[in-house]
């Protein structure tokens, strides 16, 4: 239940011919943070602060930064906001007229600004929520109003923030299937620098919506400060940032307005997806940490639930199985100590059998031929092993070659008058249509009310919208990107009202949908299709700075030419699981897997939950080194990626650790006849974190688990 407290009212004091408003300051604080507004005699909103908690704020002056500038008025940069009224009016004002403060919990506390224009009934709310043990700000808007008719919105953002630095440097991630998450950093100079997606479904497929803007000097994992922020927005996203004449930045999140006039009827709401940021003093590490936290209570569906180590047939088998292979494949997850077995692509479809990326999309009917006797009997005989059984669906897309494609041709998105636009062979169904709702819900509800023993689900989206044109929008084609995610969470709403805790992987051709607006319904994500055990260190990095370990789906598979063990510790720091062909491994390489799969189990608690410490970069070494630390134990993992000639590798100095405390070291993960020169040795935290330890090998492509216990 929301306990509602409304702090304060403004004082509005009527004078003939003028308004005249009490000054107000509205600070939104978290532990450590604070974010101040400050309201101007006029009544304008500006953002006065944000950074480190200030022990006093009465002080703090206005500045010049409205808080969110709407266009049309005196606004002569990147607007906020713009919008054209009923009566084709350009021009907006904001002017405060009341400060809520709803607290959901002791933890979480929501502020709401309302802002109205004077002229026109007009109102926009800036609610901003703060996490205070988290340090994680999230803000989003409502955009409402009670003209005559439509009015227009053009820009929406869902938050704006100024600063004042000397410098600023932007760190971004971009990358293509098979390459996410590729991390770059610039200097932002004079001018706007956008980054954005138009590409709908599998929005984050080149540009991912995370990004650091550090002041001043570029942040290192343990210096400098900055903000990290990202949007809670499954689809089109845009940041500006941009820095004007006076060196000020203003950073503006929100959905894309590319494509996206929005016409909004009297008394509707327009709710913004959310920003979530944080601010830190002392480098980017402390900011993931401070999402990792968040994410874990708030961002994730069950972030304390432990995730399955799981055996995925797609690397192995393809499109190519039967029951029989299937029934070899149970066998295979129970003898390496697996949870579940994971049924990927292929199942489906009679008519158009789906043997291959060309047919059969749309058609969720058991293949006959390879499955004659149904998911059922695959659920039972699982079960009779002992493991749980998971399947892939990609319920959003349909083959032209399909049943559904014969029967529903206004179920699709794509131009009445050009030809169809093919990606991987297939099209986007026009889920905003509430017909399509029910059948891609009903993919699922039918086969989980026909099979209540299935425990896990790969959610996939394999392409991107082109030749954007919906059915079912009419002349209202302005608002599919936008309504097209929204129609996809009201899918996920109905079938996580149904079906709560059932684990889903969020899948897209890889990571081309990973964001915390889908999240929430999502248990795991499958980050990348790329499962080269050194390609996989450079993306996983990349994931690290915004998400957790545990929502990091690895698998072990036979893509790259690293060493099993070299694959085995990379997958290890996120959520393992294997998509390789066990039939193929040798005693050596069953016993090592088994044996990881049982010190993975064992070491979940850290590798999941303890805290993030990234201790040498692939981007600055030709080697990476991280570790997570709780208060008993830590796991650290060191990847040699390539050795220059004569090149000797430092000491690294641990972090996290308790100084005062005792460690004894262990390596796991040997490979039969190795020895550690490290295990068994005993170090106090102190020497640790000072001194460090000689954890990277100069060969190429060898690694290194050390467990990390104290005594
Ligand atoms: C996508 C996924 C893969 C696999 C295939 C199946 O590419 O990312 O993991 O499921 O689809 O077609």
């Amino acid at each position: 239940m929301i306990k509602h407290v409304v702090i304060a009212f403004l004082v509005l004091l009527c004078l003939p011919g003028s308004v005249l408003r009490a000054q107000k300051k509205i600070s939104v604080e978290t532990e450590h943070l604070q974010l101040l507004l400050s309201v101007n005699e006029k009544g304008k909103v500006f953002q006065s602060y944000l950074g480190e908690k200030l022990s006093q704020y009465n002080s703090v002056e206005t500045g010049r930064h409205e808080a969110y500038v709407p266009a049309g008025t005196n606004n002569l940069f990147e607007p906020a906001i713009s919008v054209m009224h009923t009566d084709g009016n350009p021009s907006l004002e904001l002017l405060f007229a009341e400060e809520k403060k709803d607290k959901t919990d002791d933890n979480v506390t929501v502020t709401t600004v309302s802002l109205k224009d004077p002229k026109y009934p007009f109102e926009v709310l800036l609610h901003i929520a703060a996490y205070y043990r988290e340090d994680i700000f999230k803000s989003w808007t409502e955009i409402k109003h009670q003209e005559k008719g439509p009015v227009t919105l053009y820009n929406f953002a869902s938050s704006m923030l100024h600063f004042d630095a000397h410098k600023y440097w932007l760190t971004n991630f971009h990358g293509d299937w098979a390459e996410e998450m590729k991390m770059q950093e610039h200097e932002l100079t004079s001018g706007i620098k956008i980054l954005d997606t138009k590409l709908g479904t599998r929005a984050a497929m080149y540009q991912a919506p995370f990004f650091f803007v550090s002041l001043d000097e570029p942040a290192t994992e343990t210096h400098g400060a900055l903000i990290a922020g990202t949007l809670a927005w499954t689809g089109n996203f845009r940041f500006a940032f941009e820095v004007d004449e006076q060196n000020s930045l203003r950073v503006i999140a929100g959905m894309n307005n590319y494509a996206s006039q929005y016409k909004l009827l009297p008394g509707q709401v327009f709710e913004t997806p959310a920003f979530i940021f944080t601010y830190s003093a002392d480098g980017k590490g402390t900011a993931s940490r401070n999402f990792h936290h968040w994410a874990s209570t708030y961002g994730v569906l069950d972030g304390d639930t432990q995730r399955t180590v799981l055996l995925n047939n797609w690397e192995a088998t393809g499109f190519d199985f039967n029951e029989e292979k299937l029934a070899g494949l149970f066998d295979n997850t129970k003898k390496l100590g697996a949870d579940l077995f994971l049924l990927d692509d292929g199942w489906f479809a009679n008519k158009y059998p789906r043997n291959d990326d060309h047919t059969g999309l749309g058609d969720w009917q058991e293949n006959k031929t390879k499955l004659p006797n149904g998911i059922g009997h695959l659920v039972k005989t699982a079960t009779g092993k002992n493991i749980k059984f998971g399947i892939w669906v990609e319920p959003e897309m349909v083959n032209p070659k399909s049943e559904l494609y014969e029967k529903h041709p206004d179920w699709i998105l794509k131009l009445p008058n050009r030809e169809e636009d093919y990606f991987r062979n297939q099209l986007v169904l026009d889920l905003i249509n509430p017909k399509v709702q029910d059948f891609v819900f009903g993919v699922l509800d039918n086969m989980l009310t026909a099979n209540p023993g299935i425990a896990y689900i790969k959610w996939d989206c394999n392409r991107m919208i082109t030749n954007g044109w919906s059915p079912y929008l009419k002349d209202n084609q302005s608002a599919l990107y936008i309504e097209y995610t929204r129609s996809l969470y009201q899918v996920l709403k109905r079938l996580r009202a149904k079906y709560a805790h059932l684990p889903i992987m969020l899948c897209s051709g890889g990571g081309g949908r990973i964001d915390y607006g889908a999240l929430p319904y999502f248990t795991e994500f499958w980050p990348s299709d790329d499962t080269d055990g050194f390609e996989r260190v450079m993306i996983q990095w990349g994931y690290s700075y915004f998400f957790p370990s545990f929502t990091v789906a690895n698998h072990v598979t036979s893509w790259g030419k690293q060493s099993l063990k070299f694959r085995t510790d990379v997958a290890m720091m996120g959520r393992l699981g294997y998509d390789i062909n066990l039939d193929k491994f040798s005693d050596a390489e069953w016993q090592f897997s088994q044996q990881a799969v049982k010190d993975y189990k064992r070491l979940y608690p850290v590798i999941s939950h303890g805290d993030l410490y990234r201790l040498i970069s692939p981007y600055q070494e030709n080697r990476a080194v991280l570790m997570y630390a709780s208060k008993e134990k830590a796991v650290l993992f060191s990847y040699t990626l390539h050795s220059r000639y004569g090149e000797s590798f430092e000491l690294v100095k641990l972090q996290g650790l308790d100084p005062k405390k005792q460690y004894q070291l262990q390596e796991i993960n040997l490979e039969k006849g190795r020895s550690s020169s490290l295990s068994g040795k005993v170090y106090g935290g102190d020497y640790l974190m000072k001194v460090g330890l000689p954890v990277t090998s100069r060969n190429e492509l060898s690694s290194m688990v050390l467990e990390i216990t104290a005594q």
